[in-house]
């Protein structure tokens, strides 16, 4: 396509520029009767699952519809999220902070007609584009990353495996059966972008294989002192290189038994890359939380070492997770987050009624806190 100026002028960069101006201020996008009631809410309500009704002091009352968003989403579709705001919502709508979609109207005669249309979209290959859930105890969006789209650090996808593990969970986002809710979230490499150290059930892209070292580029490419001080097991040191043609480099040396594949050294280092077909794939951790509901919050923890990527619909992890949902609506009590369960029963029942291996993988060996991991107790269970 032909170039199109924006009317900014590449010889004088500096000129007409606009900045610090920071994002437009949210009451702007305040439906009324939002406006009009902010701070003076009294109570709400769950009608169904993915529909709620706020009532404020004045008696007016506030419907919200929620509906599962993709997260990665084209123009095209946002601007069907706005047509349907438009034509139910006076033109207003907002995003949760799980990627999900809501709409609001003020009347309980316009839910019907919103939730129907909502239920009547879908895409070409039959998949519902709003379908409406996520509300109360029961499983929402997951939270996630770039994975192969857009980042150059992740040992998983992200969209793939979400889709996969929402098809399988489907069935919980559009209903509220479990003892709490249950937060799944996903992150490609343990960066952890995200949420996946804080959650119910977390998807984890992970590496099996040191870093490569392209010894040729490396002093080039990277400042050789940063990598080594990315490295949480100290398992990279400075080093001479010869090439094979005989130049001599300044490069680094990596102690294989040291390396825990966790790809710090890329991040810092474009010539020690380490992402490998079969040696990548995904980890699972369980039993964190952030809210302060009855226990502190949690960190999750590692149940599952490894599960190979299977692209395009990872069956083995959906199944796996699929099993944890499945004992933990079993076997918690009303209110109890999985993490509490799990606490509850030990984790060693945990790993039985969800039918889990444990393996050496599991014990924590890093540094000092790990000795806090094991048990310093005769109480257990057979
Ligand atoms: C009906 C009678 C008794 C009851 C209900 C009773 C109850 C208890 C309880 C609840 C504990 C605390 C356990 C724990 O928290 O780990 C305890 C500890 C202890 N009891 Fe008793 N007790 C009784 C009789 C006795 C007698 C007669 C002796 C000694 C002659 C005794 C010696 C001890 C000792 C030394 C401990 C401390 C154990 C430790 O710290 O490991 N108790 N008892
Ligand atoms: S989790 Fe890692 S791979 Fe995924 S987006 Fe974040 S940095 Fe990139
Ligand atoms: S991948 Fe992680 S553990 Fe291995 S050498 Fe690089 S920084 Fe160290």
């Amino acid at each position: 396509m032909a170039f199109i100026s924006s009317g900014y002028d590449p010889s004088s960069p500096m000129k007409d520029r606009i900045t610090d101006i920071g994002p437009r201020k949210y009451d702007e996008f305040y439906p009324p009767v939002i406006s009009k009631n902010k701070g003076k809410w009294l109570y709400h309500e769950y009608l169904q699952p993915g529909v709620f009704v706020h009532v404020a002091e004045s008696g007016d009352e506030v419907y919200s519809v929620r509906v599962g968003g993709m997260r990665l989403m084209s123009i095209g579709f946002l601007r069907e999220i706005c047509e349907i705001a438009d034509k139910h919502c006076g033109g207003y709508l907002r995003f949760t902070t799980r990627n999900n979609i809501e709409f609001m109207v003020d009347n309980k005669s316009k839910v019907k007609p919103l939730v129907d249309d909502l239920m009547s979209r879908k895409q070409p290959g039959g998949c519902y584009k709003f379908p409406v859930g996520g509300t109360g105890a029961g499983i929402t969006n997951i939270v996630h990353t770039q994975g192969w789209i857009h980042c150059h650090t992740p040992a998983t996808d992200a969209s793939g495996p979400v889709k996969a593990t929402m098809d399988v969970l489907f069935d919980d986002f559009v209903n509220m059966r479990l003892p709490a809710h249950l937060r799944v979230s996903l992150a490609c490499c343990l960066n952890m972008c995200g949420a996946v150290h804080c959650s119910d059930i977390a998807i984890l892209g992970y590496h099996r294989k040191p870093p490569m070292l392209d010894h040729e580029y490396l002093d080039k490419m990277c400042e050789i002192p940063l990598a080594i001080a990315a490295c949480p097991t100290a398992a990279i040191k400075p080093a001479k290189m010869e090439l094979p043609g005989g130049q001599k480099v300044n490069s680094v040396s990596v102690n294989n038994e040291r390396c825990m594949f966790c790809g710090n050294c890329y991040t810092m280092c474009p010539a020690m890359p380490l992402a490998d077909d079969v040696g990548d794939g995904i980890v699972i951790m369980a039993g964190g939380k952030v809210s302060n509901r009855v226990h502190a919050p949690k960190f999750s923890k590692v149940v599952v070492a490894f599960l190979p990527n299977e692209v395009p619909r990872w069956p083995t992890v959906t199944a796996t997770i699929k099993k944890i949902v499945e004992a933990y609506a079993k076997g918690a009590n009303k209110y109890e987050r999985l993490g509490e369960w799990a606490e509850r029963i030990g984790w060693e029942r945990f790993f039985e009624k969800c039918d889990l291996e444990f393996t050496h993988h599991l014990i924590d060996d890093f540094r000092d806190p790990a000795y806090f991991t094991w048990r310093q107790t005769t109480q257990f269970k057979f």
